[in-house]
């Protein structure tokens, strides 16, 4: 089967998973935190080298002040608690988005993980905090303006995701046909799979469906 080299998900739809199955509509994002390990895991068995994982945006901000303290104790958890593992099998971690407006301990657990990532990874994961494709190229423009010629390939590397090539694959999960500012200069020629399912309930199976979609894909690239 063609499988993608790098596959972008936006993980939508855990406070309407919290509400109907959880107990509570923010109960949901514990839950979507255990999808997103299941999902790393099957992503490195199906030898797929990039996966990047949208999981807080610049706009989430706008959420309740409780909703934002869970989220980031979220993080702080998941950086404790299972990069570690990811590090011993092989598995690399960046953050993409911006970390100015991240808590100091996040923005250290961030700068920690990234260096002690392994350089021979199986997977390389990016995690999109703080994350929006405009904010992004905004900050990449100021990078590159000083440049005699700004080309494609000056703000490619400008990018936070510089180094990794572009999405062959997005999937966003909760069945919205939006992007939501995922990857926006990067998906340019991606495949975009919608998936009813809410992100807490994404399965290895629904994973599985989304790749053999992709692989029945004819990518013409504008040929
Ligand atoms: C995605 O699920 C997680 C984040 C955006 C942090 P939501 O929290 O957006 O859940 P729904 O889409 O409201 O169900
Ligand atoms: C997109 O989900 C962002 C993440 C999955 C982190 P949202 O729930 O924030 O997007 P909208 O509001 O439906 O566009
Ligand atoms: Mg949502």
């Amino acid at each position: 089967m063609n499988l993608p080299t790098h596959v972008g998900i936006i993980m939508d739809g855990n406070r309407r998973a919290g509400e109907e199955s959880f107990g509570g509509r923010l109960l949901g994002h514990r839950e979507g935190v255990e999808t997103a390990l299941t999902i790393v895991r099957a992503t490195q068995a199906r030898q797929i080298p990039y996966l990047t994982l949208f999981a807080f945006s610049t706009e989430n901000w706008k959420r309740s002040e409780v909703e934002v303290t869970l989220l980031m104790e979220l993080f702080r958890e998941f950086f404790d608690q299972h990069v570690e593992a990811f590090m011993r099998d092989h598995i690399a971690v960046r953050c993409i988005g911006r970390r100015d407006r991240l808590p100091a301990d996040i923005v250290e657990r961030i700068v920690s993980i990234e260096q002690r990532s392994p350089q021979s990874a199986t997977l390389q994961v990016q995690i999109a905090i703080d994350y929006g494709g405009r904010d992004e190229l905004v900050r990449a423009f100021n990078k590159v303006r000083e440049h005699a010629t700004i080309d494609e390939a000056a703000i490619s590397v400008a990018l936070d995701t510089a180094g990794v090539p572009d999405p062959d694959l997005i999937i966003r999960t909760g069945g919205e046909h939006r992007l939501s500012g995922f990857l926006l200069w990067q998906a340019a020629y991606a495949e975009l799979y919608i998936s009813d399912v809410l992100w807490p309930h994404f399965s290895e199976a629904e994973y599985g469906n989304a790749l053999t979609w992709y692989g029945e894909r004819e990518r013409r690239h504008g040929k």
